[in-house]
C-alpha cells in the first residue's frame, strides 16, 4: 500500500490490556505497511487514539486529547486523525464525535482492527482524488462493503473538504488469525486467548463494547506462544475478560475441548518461556482444575488477580457476580492451599447503587481478611445502556468519596506490610527496564507480580536475576542484586 509507506504514526492507548494488545497489533499492521513509530506525537502523521468506555473520566481524557489533534491537523496535509477502541462501539459517542468533531478522518471499532491500514489507504486515495474537485461532485459513496460476517457495518467516505472512513461493526463471528503485533517488550508479551464477555455484571459496559465470548483455537494459541518464545519471550501473560470461561475447541489436538486450565498446562511444557500469567479470573467460574495448576505447573507465577468488586454478598446479587462474598473467601483459601506464597490483587467498586454502610463495611472486613497485596479501587461510575446507571437509589459523590478514602487507607496499610514483610527474602525478578531518570536503576517484576528497583546494568534488561529484598514500601520493593 504505497499511500502509508514512509508515513509516522502515533498511538495513544486508554483502558485495559486489551486495548494495550490491540494498539500493539495496530502497530503491526502499519509497520507491515512500511510505517514508522513517531518519536514523539508533534511529527506523526498518523495519530491514533485507542479508547476506553469503563468509566467517565475516561470518556472525558478521551475528548481533550482528541481536541488537541486539530491544530496538528492544521499544519499538515497529509495529517489522519484517527480514533478507535471501545467508546467508538457506542452509536451515542460516535455521533458525538461526528458532531463535534467533524475534521476526524478514520474511525473504527473493536472488532474490525485488521482492516484500519485497508481504510487508511482508502482514505489517502479519496484525498487524492478529491483535490481540485468541487465539494458536490465528490460527495458521495465510494465503496460499499459485503457485510455477510457481521450485525451492523457500516463504511462512509464524505466530501472533498472533509473525507471520513467510518467502519464499525456490532460484533464478529469470526476471529481473525495470525495479525502482526509490535510488542511494547522484547521479552514479555501479551496473548489473547479469548475475546469479548458474556457475563453482564449490571454495571459494565465491556459485553456491549467487545462483543460476546469467543475462545482462540488451542493449537493457535500455543502456536503463537511457541514463535514468541523462540523470539526471546520469557513471559507471557493471557488475555481475556473472563479466562476461566477459556473453551476452545481444537482442530488438530487431542482432546478436542479444552479449557482454561488444559491450556495452561500444554503452555508450561514449552521449553524456552519462564513465566505464564494470566488476566482477568472471574471467582464464579474459577475451578478446582486451575488451583491445581498452581500447584503444578512450575512456570505459572503465583499471582492472581481476582476481583472481588464488593464484600457485600447482597450487592454482588445486584452486580450479578454469581458468587457470594463465603464463596469468594473459600476460592482465597483453596488457593492459598495449593500455593501458600501466592499474591492476591483485587478490584473493588465503592458507591454502587444501593450500598449502604454495612455493605461497605462488610467490603472493609473482606479486604481486612484476605489482606490483598495490592487493589484496584474505583468509584462507581454511571455507564449509559447499563441496568445500573437505571437504578434510582445511586450514592451521593461524597459518600463515595469518604468510603473510597476509608477503603485506600485499609488497603494500602496492608500493601505495606505485606511488602515489609518481603524484606531479607530473594526473589527472582525479571527486569523490565531502566528508569528514565537513573538508567543505573533497572525495576522488574517477581513472580508476584511486585514491582522491585535495584542498581544493575541495562545490560541485564530482559533476563531474571536474583535480587534480595531490602526495603518493601506500599506499591514497590528496592532489592540488591545477589550473585
Ligand atoms: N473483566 C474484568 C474487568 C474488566 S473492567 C473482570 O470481570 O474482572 C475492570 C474493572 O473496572 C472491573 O473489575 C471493575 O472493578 C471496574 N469497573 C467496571 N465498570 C465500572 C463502572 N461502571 N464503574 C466503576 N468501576 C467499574
Ligand atoms: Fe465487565 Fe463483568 Fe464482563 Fe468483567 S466479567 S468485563 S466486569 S461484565
Ligand atoms: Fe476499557 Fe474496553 Fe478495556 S472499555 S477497560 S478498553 S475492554
Amino acid at each position: 500500500m504505497t499511500e502509508l509507506r514512509g508515513k509516522k504514526y502515533h498511538i495513544i492507548t486508554f483502558g485495559c490490556q486489551m486495548n494495550e494488545h490491540d494498539s500493539e497489533t495496530i502497530a503491526g499492521l502499519l509497520q507491515a505497511e512500511g510505517c514508522r513509530q513517531a518519536r514523539e506525537r508533534a511529527e506523526a502523521d498518523i495519530v491514533i487514539i485507542n479508547t476506553c468506555s469503563v468509566r467517565e473520566n475516561a470518556d472525558k481524557r478521551f475528548f481533550g486529547t482528541l481536541g488537541q489533534l486539530k491544530k496538528q491537523k492544521a499544519t499538515n496535509p497529509a495529517f489522519a486523525a484517527c480514533v478507535c477502541g471501545c467508546m467508538m462501539q457506542q452509536e451515542h459517542i460516535v455521533g458525538q464525535v461526528r458532531r463535534q468533531y467533524p475534521w476526524v478522518d478514520v474511525i473504527f471499532g473493536t472488532h474490525n482492527i485488521h482492516e484500519f491500514p485497508q481504510m487508511l489507504q482508502q482514505l489517502y486515495r479519496a484525498r487524492s482524488a478529491f483535490a481540485g474537485e468541487d465539494d458536490e461532485a465528490s460527495n458521495e459513496d465510494l465503496i460499499r462493503m459485503s457485510d455477510h460476517d457481521y450485525t451492523r457495518a457500516k463504511h462512509e467516505i464524505r466530501s472533498a473538504k472533509q473525507t471520513r472512513v467510518e467502519r464499525i461493526y456490532e460484533d464478529k463471528e469470526t476471529i481473525v488469525e495470525g495479525l502482526p503485533a509490535k510488542r511494547l517488550y522484547r521479552h514479555k508479551s501479551f496473548v489473547n486467548i479469548m475475546y469479548g464477555c458474556n457475563n453482564f455484571c449490571t454495571y459494565c459496559i465491556v459485553p456491549y463494547t467487545r462483543g460476546r465470548e469467543k475462545s482462540r483455537r488451542p493449537e493457535d494459541i500455543l502456536q503463537e506462544v511457541r514463535d514468541l518464545a523462540a523470539d526471546g519471550v520469557r513471559e507471557v501473560t493471557l488475555l481475556g475478560q473472563n479466562v476461566n470461561s477459556y473453551r476452545g475447541v481444537s482442530r488438530t489436538e487431542e482432546p478436542k475441548n479444552w479449557d482454561f486450565a488444559d491450556l495452561i498446562y500444554a503452555l508450561n511444557e514449552i521449553e524456552e518461556l519462564e513465566r505464564i500469567r494470566f488476566m482477568t479470573s472471574h471467582p464464579k467460574d474459577l475451578s478446582e482444575k486451575l488451583i491445581g495448576a498452581f500447584r503444578d505447573c512450575g512456570k505459572l507465577c503465583h499471582y492472581i488477580h481476582l476481583p472481588v468488586q464488593s464484600g457485600s454478598s447482597r450487592l454482588l446479587a445486584r452486580m450479578n457476580r454469581r458468587y457470594t462474598a463465603e464463596q469468594y473467601l473459600q476460592l482465597v483459601r483453596r488457593l492459598r492451599q495449593a500455593a501458600p506464597d501466592i499474591a492476591i490483587s483485587t478490584d473493588i467498586i465503592v458507591g454502587f447503587p444501593g450500598e449502604t454502610e454495612e455493605d461497605f463495611e462488610e467490603t472493609l472486613a473482606l479486604v481486612k481478611e484476605v489482606e490483598y497485596d495490592s487493589a484496584f479501587t474505583f468509584l462507581y461510575s454511571k455507564r449509559k445502556g447499563t441496568p445500573a446507571a437505571e437504578y434510582e437509589d445511586q450514592v451521593p459523590e461524597e459518600v463515595k468519596h469518604e468510603r473510597f478514602n476509608r477503603l485506600v487507607d485499609a488497603l494500602n496499610e496492608i500493601s505495606l506490610r505485606k511488602n515489609a514483610a518481603c524484606i531479607g527474602s530473594v526473589q527472582r525478578v525479571l527486569v523490565d527496564g531502566a528508569s528514565k531518570k537513573d538508567p543505573g536503576i533497572l525495576s522488574g517484576r517477581t513472580d508476584g507480580f511486585k514491582l522491585v528497583d535495584f542498581q544493575g546494568d541495562e545490560s541485564l534488561i530482559g533476563t531474571t536475576v536474583s535480587v534480595e529484598i531490602t526495603e518493601g514500601k506500599t506499591f514497590s520493593l528496592r532489592g540488591k542484586i545477589r550473585e
